[in-house]
């Protein structure tokens, strides 16, 4: 079980158990986060939407852009912002880094 405080690094997989253009999700602390990895970067984000209720991993990853299953709304995964509606605010962003092999994700918990 993964535990986090505020700012602190927390190891949620190993770098090579996540391939180009997928995405997973993960609980750190009190946040549900999901990782993307793209052209061998890794990004996170929350995976809550910021619309209403649905966690972006059930939705579809495509050219850097996570779609929300529930209304539709697409999230630029490299930052957070929300470039297509009915969302009009962005997601969290969470810094990322790899530490010996594993990816790490600075974790805030909620506000
Ligand atoms: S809940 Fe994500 S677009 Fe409505």
């Amino acid at each position: 079980m993964l535990t986090a405080t505020a700012g602190n690094w927390v190891a949620l997989c190993r770098l090579d158990a996540l391939q180009d253009d997928e995405m997973q999700p993960f609980e750190a602390g009190s946040r549900r986060v999901v990782l993307y990895r793209i052209a061998g970067e890794v990004y996170a984000t929350d995976n809550v939407c910021s619309h209403a209720f649905a966690l972006l991993s059930d939705g579809w990853l495509e050219d850097g852009l996570v779609e929300c299953p529930l209304h539709g709304a697409q999230f630029d995964v490299t930052t957070g912002a929300a470039v297509r509606g009915p969302a009009d605010c962005p997601v969290e962003r969470f810094e990322t880094r790899i530490q010996d092999g594993m990816v790490e994700v600075r974790i805030t918990e909620a506000g």
